[in-house]
């Protein structure tokens, strides 16, 4: 009795020494950090090792058998803009995909045609040809086989390919065009390959992110560098927001209820609800987030992560609170906002 009692006695006494010097920690890294704030970026070992976990983002990759040219993209950018695209002739791909709503719609999940409500949003194609897969759930192999998915999709477009080829051939102007930038005729695939090609022209990677990652220290505000560290650090965005694009290619599931997802690819269990890691260049400008468009600000993006995300059975175990202060939520969209650039005002092209 008396001994155990001795060796509880022992435990606390360890306890609260051990509680006491993880205060004096935790108050001695307040005073360092601080104390880091006023030194210079190159005294700040945590913001340089942060700085090291990214990379800018390069060239896009363009596929042998569908290099670009300058009159591919032109046609391409007529053929986005075209409403023939459509079974009534009334949408066009930039009707969801809009340059002035950040190449996205604006709205939590689209309306397509005949105005039928759509179950998903519709993502940004800023920066999709950098992608592995396209769509939210990857169903697409690349954009060449993704521009065909709308088209034909009944609650999209609801476009007959060959309906549509026939319509492309009645415009001389497009007749021409294609024979020059083809030597061929309208085809289905010249048509997703033109459209492609004006897809990989809208990628926005030169934001005052990737000036501070090419060396110019005061391109991002001291809020956005707290904010890097937290996303390497204490909020672990980077576990999935990471390489060039800041998304691994992979799908995870954030505990959004009400999809299947990525599950309606593969058939497989474990991928119910999990959707493709989006890039976050340009995220500022494509609000409402997420594949049902239900967050509606980068604040409460971060929020939603920082209360550890929705309820699924199969949400990923990356996903937990994180303890977030106010202070550290702000430096975080700081840091998002600070990769956003600017968006490419295209000009609407003459249709033929
Ligand atoms: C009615 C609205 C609507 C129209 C019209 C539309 N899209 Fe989309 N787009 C969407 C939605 C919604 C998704 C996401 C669907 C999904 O992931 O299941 C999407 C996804 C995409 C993606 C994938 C982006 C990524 O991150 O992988 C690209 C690229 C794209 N659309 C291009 C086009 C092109 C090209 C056209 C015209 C041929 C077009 N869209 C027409 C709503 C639309
Ligand atoms: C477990 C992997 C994972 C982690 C960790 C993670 N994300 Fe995400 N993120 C995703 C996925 C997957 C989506 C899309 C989910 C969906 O639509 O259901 C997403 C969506 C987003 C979006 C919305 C993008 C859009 O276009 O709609 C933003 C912004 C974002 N994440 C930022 C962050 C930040 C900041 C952190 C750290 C606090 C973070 N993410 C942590 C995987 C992750």
């Amino acid at each position: 009795m008396k001994k155990l009692s001795f060796i509880s006695m022992v435990c606390l006494l360890m306890l609260l020494a051990a509680c006491n010097s993880s205060d004096h920690a935790s108050s001695n890294k307040n005073e360092n950090s601080k104390k880091e704030e006023i030194k210079s970026d190159s005294g700040d070992e945590e913001l340089e090792n942060a700085k090291k976990m990214f990379e800018p983002l390069g060239d896009i990759p363009v596929p042998d058998d569908n290099p670009m040219t300058d009159e591919k993209v032109e046609l391409g950018k007529k053929l986005f803009f075209d409403s023939r695209l459509s079974g009534n002739n009334k949408l066009s791909c930039m009707s969801c995909h809009s340059p002035g709503a950040g190449y996205g719609d604006g709205l939590a999940t689209f309306i397509g045609f005949e105005g039928v409500k759509g179950k998903r949003n519709s993502p940004t194609i800023i920066n999709s040809g950098y992608y592995e897969e396209n769509f939210w759930d990857g169903r697409a192999g690349s954009l060449e086989e993704q521009a065909l998915g709308p088209i034909e999709s009944e609650v999209e477009m609801n476009q007959d390919l060959d309906e549509l080829v026939a319509e492309i051939n009645e415009v001389p102007q497009y007749v021409e065009e294609f024979d020059k930038v083809f030597n061929d005729k309208v085809t289905v695939d010249n048509i997703a390959k033109a459209i492609a090609a004006f897809e990989r022209t809208i990628v926005v990677k030169d934001t005052d992110f990737d000036k501070y990652l090419l060396g110019d220290e005061a391109a991002i505000t001291d809020e956005a560098k707290e904010g890097m560290k937290l996303f390497v650090g204490k909020a672990s965005c980077i576990s999935c927001h990471a390489g060039p694009l800041l998304s691994d290619h992979g799908y995870h599931n954030l505990g959004i209820t009400g999809d299947d997802g990525r599950y309606e690819v593969t058939q497989k269990e474990e991928d119910k609800g999990a959707f493709r890691t989006p890039g976050l260049r340009g995220v500022a400008h494509t609000a409402p987030f997420m594949h049902d468009g239900s967050l509606e600000t980068l604040r409460d993006v971060i929020e939603y992560y920082n209360e550890g995300g929705g309820d699924h059975p199969n949400k990923s175990s990356l996903i937990k609170p994180l303890q977030l202060t106010e202070e550290e939520i702000d430096a975080l969209v700081a840091f998002l906002e600070s990769m956003s650039g600017e968006v490419e005002k295209v000009e609407t092209p003459e249709i033929p």
